[in-house]
């Protein structure tokens, strides 16, 4: 049976990349993407989401939703992305619009009819907080919640703590940490070293020769750059992909194990940190307190250790064929 994907993106270039898997994958129907401001403002987003969906033939409906986090004013990451989010090659608007509807709404209605649903998001993480602050019953109602975010090891991109996407919002992560969905996070640390495209993987996509191949590698040309600067690391970084690679198909993940995990939001050092209960210590006498809100709900993510590198890049190349 066809399963069904929301999924809601920041629209930056390995967001893109991660639309392109899941609009051409058989496996899936996706039923509505929203987008949310993170990497660009969300119009530029909105954008570069619409731009994707056509490239890619699909008529899946797009939902502009919020255009800054909770509490706190917008941080991008132009300097990752590029200005428009893809590299700065001067793409043509699509002639697609949005719907009328809020993303949050959207978030909401969209599950409601699809029970079982499962959610992929890409950016921060304010969209769904809102959604199931509104209408908290759609929690049930939701499948599985693919979260590309956090740093589960501690070693963000943004800071020495955190990761963007939970960096950007932490009081809609830690909602959404909290809410009882079941979560699996896929965290940065997934996302580099072998993990990143190489010079042949690059060479291997190019050689395929379709307008999505050229695409996926020319809109990453300033996420090449700018992940070299900041790790020292040649290659194509694709955190949004991998996350959907496991969405799509769950085995990619070859390790993984089940946690109460926070998120910091009182500190200006640990902003955004993923703080992950690894050896399951939050019910220590000293760690009683601070987690009373786990041990009481019992909610705990998903979180992957380890992927299979040749597998997500299949995944990859067969998207793009
Ligand atoms: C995440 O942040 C954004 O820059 C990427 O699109 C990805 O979702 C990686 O930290
Ligand atoms: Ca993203």
């Amino acid at each position: 049976m066809t399963r069904t994907l929301l999924i809601d993106t920041d629209g930056g270039s390995d967001d893109v990349v991660a639309l392109i898997m899941a609009l051409r994958s058989p496996a899936v129907r996706v039923a509505a993407i929203t987008v949310i401001a993170g990497n660009v403002p969300v119009e530029q987003a909105t954008r570069n989401v619409l731009y994707t969906v056509e490239l890619s033939g699909a008529q899946t409906p797009v939902y502009a939703g919020a255009a800054k986090p909770l509490l706190r004013e917008l941080m991008t990451a132009e300097w990752f992305h590029g200005k428009d989010g893809l590299g700065d090659h001067g793409y043509a608007p699509a002639s697609r619009k949005t719907e009328s509807a809020h993303a949050v709404d959207a978030i909401i209605q969209t599950v409601q009819v699809n029970p079982g649903i499962e959610i992929v998001t890409l950016g921060p993480l304010t969209n769904l907080a809102l959604a199931i602050g509104k209408e908290p019953r759609i929690i049930k109602a939701i499948g599985r919640c693919i979260v590309m975010g956090g740093a589960p090891c501690c070693e963000g991109n943004v800071t020495p703590a955190a990761e963007f996407n939970i960096w950007v919002d932490p009081e809609a992560a830690k909602m959404v940490f909290r809410a009882g969905l079941a979560i699996e996070m896929v965290g940065w640390h997934l996302c580099r070293g072998t993990a990143a495209l190489n010079t042949q993987d690059i060479e291997r996509i190019l050689a395929l020769g379709t307008p999505l191949a050229e695409f996926v590698v020319r809109c990453n040309s300033v996420a090449a750059e700018a992940y070299r600067l900041q790790t020292g690391e040649v290659g194509i970084s694709l955190p949004d992909p991998i996350s959907m690679a496991i969405a799509l198909r769950p085995e990619l993940c070859t390790s993984s194990s089940m946690h109460y995990v926070d998120v910091e939001t009182a500190s200006d050092l640990t902003r955004g940190m993923s703080v992950v209960d690894r050896l399951n210590v939050a019910g220590d006498e000293r760690n009683r307190d601070l987690w009373a809100w786990a041990l009481k709900t019992k909610v705990k993510t998903h979180i992957c250790w380890t992927i299979d590198v040749a597998g997500w890049k299949t995944a990859l190349y067969a998207a793009l064929a």
